[in-house]
């Protein structure tokens, strides 16, 4: 019986290896190991693929929403509004800067943030929404955008797992004042190594972002600020090069695959579906059921070559970094979605046929439960 990887990062190497090597020879031969060309070049196709004016390649997903932030002079005594429901590099990018967090549960159905509940959230002190596409399905932003606009707040996307994700025909990058990607090796655009990048329409936004992001320095030797040091390799932006040309073929697999798992899925007792706002085109970094013996169906599929992941067993609000300020409230869709939530491989490791086998194997085991 063929055994499924849920994730494979080697398979983008193996499948562009002529590309990666000339890519990698590149480098080597340019005598450029931090900025340079390679990185413009990045920076400037991935701006462009996105929508956005902007795109500055830094160290890591995390720091692509601090720096926004920080950019932005977001800090102590300002309030953040965040998805309770997230990867936790999200609440800890506003925790770095010294702003207050304010948690938001999610929407039963789409588990990303309840927009009429962050709408409620909203105080004289937010300076910043971040929205989260998660598990690359956006948010929808029109909305969210107008009110922004209109208090004065800033609207950070953390795209960091929606690279390609459309809201109203826009992709994510494109649809608040800012956004934060991760190239993360797993993402659906992954670099082989650690990478971020934040994208922005805003010139002054952008110069500032880089700014601190090169030790507060506009010209050398002249720190005008307390920077840090992020930074995007230019190997790695050659690499991420090569990935772009094919992530729209990628991201369209992916897609396929939602299609064969949401059809042949739908209708098993107990088992819900991930559902995708209106409007929106997801690019299905995670393909996240429910179900409320999540233990046992993950145990069982385990036994049948089916690997799956959680994302995430433990909400923020308890985990140990946050439980201290926030173990108290209540957070019932996230709690839920944490208890009973179970990623089924997907990616373009992946064939149709695999897809559809697996959809056998989950079927079954649902029915056995
Ligand atoms: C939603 C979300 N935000 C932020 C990050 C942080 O990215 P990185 O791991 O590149 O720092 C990740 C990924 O790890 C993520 O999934």
């Amino acid at each position: 019986m063929t055994r499924f990887s849920f994730l494979d990062v080697g398979f983008t190497y193996r499948a562009l290896q002529n590309e990666m090597d000339a890519a990698y020879r590149g480098i080597m031969d340019s005598g450029y190991f931090i900025g340079g060309r390679a990185l413009d070049a990045f920076e400037a196709d991935y701006a462009a693929w996105c929508g956005a004016r902007h795109c500055i390649g830094v160290g890591n997903g995390l720091e692509a929403l601090v720096l926004p932030l920080r950019a932005r002079g977001i800090g102590p005594g300002d309030e953040v509004i965040v998805p309770a429901n997230t990867f936790i590099a999200t609440w800890l990018a506003v925790a770095q800067t010294g702003a207050t967090l304010v948690p938001v549960d999610a929407d039963p159905a789409t588990m990303n943030i309840d927009l009429a509940a962050l709408e409620r959230a909203i105080t004289p002190r937010t300076k910043a929404i971040m929205p989260v596409h998660l598990y690359g399905a956006p948010v929808p932003m029109a909305g969210l955008r107008a009110l922004a606009d209109d208090r004065g707040i800033f609207l950070l996307e953390d795209a960091a797992q929606a690279h390609g994700a459309q809201d109203g025909g826009r992709r994510a990058g494109a649809l608040g004042h800012a956004a934060g990607f991760s190239f993360y090796p797993g993402k659906n655009l992954g670099a082989f190594g650690d990478g971020g990048a934040v994208m922005t329409d805003d010139d002054d936004l952008a110069d500032a972002v880089r700014m601190l992001a090169n030790y507060g320095a506009r010209v050398k030797y002249e720190h005008e600020s307390r920077g840090g040091n992020s930074r995007l390799d230019p190997l790695q932006a050659a690499f991420l090069s090569v990935k772009l040309r094919h992530l729209d073929a990628w991201n369209e697999r992916r897609r396929e695959i939602a299609v064969v798992y949401d059809a042949a899925l739908a209708d098993l007792p107990g088992l819900r579906l991930p559902v995708v706002a209106a409007g929106t085109n997801p690019v299905w970094h995670l393909y996240v059921v429910r179900h409320p013996r999540r233990d046992a169906l993950r145990a069982a599929l385990e036994q049948t070559g089916v690997p799956a992941a959680l994302h995430y067993p433990i909400a923020n609000h308890h985990s140990g970094a946050f439980r201290g300020e926030f173990g108290h409230l209540s957070l019932p869709v996230t709690e839920e979605i944490c208890s009973t939530c179970l990623s089924l491989p997907i990616g373009p490791h992946l064939s149709v046929a695999d897809a559809q086998e697996i959809a056998l194997r989950v079927s079954q085991a649902v029915r056995a439960l």
